[in-house]
């Protein structure tokens, strides 16, 4: 079992976040990521129909042997914590450990939160970060350009820079001061969140979220060579590129186009 990867999936690119992350702090263990880029977004997509995506991820994530699986989509997560979605390895979502950071981050109580729409319209963070700190006040901002930016690869690009600026707006009209970015895609645009909304306002994201849940909750390898293998139900020149320059400086051992048997 020990020798089993670790599953991580995500619709397309924006996982890879997370994954880097765990590499970084397990470089011993073998991962295997799957993209379900021939269905990117899900953010759009309503919880039914992202429920129904999870399941098949699930399942092949399971039918290849995972001993564990983490949910390196904030939408898809926000889906898991509605509803219990059975499986025999554990399944860690990254919108509680984000709540938890929240929590624990914030010294007035003003926390925004940006996401994708499937992710705000959950409320998903509201209500976990609710949970901890009941008397929070949650402000929360849908970002649905910021994805397919990403998506472009379009990081640090005054396009991009404008559309974060244009969506902190209405929650920069709150005296936040923290803000989750609720969205895998948006780590790579941390720097651009933080121009914006300046350097009181604390960010937490979803890397950081699961390696703080995740450590010291498993026996994970911190040494050797580790493995890193890939699976997409979409693959182009282009996404091969993307995928390789946001995992540097660890290398994929191998790409592969999948069916999960629509
Ligand atoms: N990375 C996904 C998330 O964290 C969103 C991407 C999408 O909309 O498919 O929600």
């Amino acid at each position: 079992m020990n020798d089993l990867p670790i599953g991580v999936f995500d619709s397309g690119v924006g996982g890879i976040t997370v994954l880097r992350a765990l590499t970084e702090k397990w470089p011993g263990e073998k991962f295997l990521y799957l993209a379900d880029t021939a269905r990117l977004p899900y953010g759009a997509k309503s919880s039914d129909t992202i429920e129904q995506y999870f399941i098949q991820n699930l399942k092949f994530l399971l039918k290849e042997g995972v001993k564990a699986v983490v949910v390196a989509c904030n939408s898809a997560s926000s889906v898991l914590m509605k509803k219990k979605i059975p499986s025999p390895v554990p399944i860690f979502n990254v919108i509680h450990p984000g709540a938890r950071l929240a929590a624990a981050a914030t010294r007035t109580g003003h926390i925004g939160v940006v996401g994708t729409r499937a992710t705000m319209l959950s409320e998903a963070y509201v209500q976990a970060i609710k949970e901890l700190s009941p008397e929070a006040n949650v402000y929360q901002q849908a970002c649905p350009l910021l994805v397919p930016l990403v998506e472009e690869n379009w990081v640090d690009d005054p396009l991009t820079n404008m559309v974060i600026y244009r969506y902190m707006q209405t929650l920069l009209k709150h005296p936040i001061d923290t803000l989750v970015l609720g969205c895998t895609h948006y780590p790579v645009l941390k720097k651009a969140f933080k121009n914006v909304v300046g350097a009181s306002v604390e960010l937490v994201d979803s890397p950081m979220g699961i390696i703080a849940e995740l450590d010291g909750a498993f026996d994970l390898a911190t040494e050797g060579d580790g493995q890193i293998d890939v699976a997409c139900t979409d693959l182009t020149p282009h996404l091969e590129n993307l995928f390789a320059s946001m995992l540097l400086p660890r290398k994929a051992n191998s790409i592969r186009l999948v069916d999960l048997g629509r």
